[in-house]
């Protein structure tokens, strides 16, 4: 049933409403194997709303989803067993330690030789000199690690990162961003959802602007970036930033970011 070219995950007509609040108005994307797909959008767009749909803890009003070739309403548990969900408040018990965190996951997923695991996951993510210390003692970013980490436990094909660094420092995003083109590079379908422009722009293969319930717009960066004209500066083409792409599109007004705002209005007609 699963072919080779079929998407890791592809999403049709997707809606979701709570009560009188209708968050998802038809979403559709497919994400291809092996690549980051980021999913875009401000506080409150409906990220978390779809990952939870695809991680199959809610359901859709209308439409499907497939991950891994399974459809996530009627196929939900081989869907978990093809998919990790690292959440924006990580999952790790702080008064473990990092080790110990990792040895507890892979016994609870029946693992073999949970003791190794740890120790070869501790050793993936640099984390094995602090292996031994309790969680609870370490940085935002290392914690954030030991997340991911844990989430890789019985090697699934799929990986979900809901806001990765949110609330991280700017040196703990960047470990994070390292550890996340790791995975891709190992093979892993990554779809991560995101706020933050420059991290769509690091890391993914693909972006999908999630905007008032819908994909307004999909594409890789190169193409994004050409929706808006390059504008001249000194004889010197300056190609518009993913900010001012996303700006545009979303028409957010000029008080948001007044800087870029301002100097991306100077150079386009639009008002
Ligand atoms: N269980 C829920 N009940 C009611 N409203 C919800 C629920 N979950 C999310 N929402 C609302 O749906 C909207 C989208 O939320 P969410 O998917 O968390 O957005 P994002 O992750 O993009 O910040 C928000 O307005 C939020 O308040
Ligand atoms: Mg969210």
């Amino acid at each position: 049933m699963t072919t080779v070219t079929e998407p890791a995950i592809r999403v049709q007509g997707i809606e979701k409403s709570f009560k009188d609040l209708q968050v998802l108005k038809g979403v559709d994307f497919d994400v291809a194997r092996g690549s980051i797909f980021a999913l875009l959008g401000s506080n409150g767009a409906g990220k978390t709303t779809l990952v939870r749909i695809l991680s199959t803890l809610l359901k859709a009003d209308v439409g499907t989803a497939t991950v891994h070739g399974f459809d996530v309403s009627g196929k939900s548990g081989d869907v978990r067993e093809s998919i990790s969900l690292t959440g924006q408040f990580a999952a790790v018990d702080e008064v473990l330690t990092g080790r110990e965190n990792l040895v507890l996951i892979a016994k609870l997923r029946h693992q073999k030789n949970p003791g190794a695991i740890a120790d070869e996951l501790l050793a993936r993510f640099s984390l094995t000199e602090a292996g031994g210390r309790k969680a609870g003692t370490y940085s935002g970013g290392m914690r954030r690690r030991l997340d991911i980490a844990m989430s890789l436990i019985g090697d699934p094909p799929i990986i979900f990162l809901d806001e990765p660094t949110t609330g991280l420092d700017p040196q703990a995003r960047i470990e994070v961003w390292q550890t996340v083109k790791q995975l891709a590079e190992r093979g892993k379908t990554v779809l991560l959802t995101t706020q933050y422009l420059d991290e769509a722009e690091q890391l993914a293969d693909r972006i999908a602007i999630l905007h008032e319930g819908t994909i307004i717009q999909n594409g890789t960066l190169a193409e994004l970036k050409q929706l808006l004209p390059a504008a001249k500066v000194e004889y010197v083409e300056k190609q518009p930033t993913l900010e001012e792409v996303f700006l545009t599109l979303v028409g957010a007004s000029a008080g948001a970011r007044s800087d870029v705002a301002a100097s991306a209005n100077d150079t386009r007609k639009d008002s």
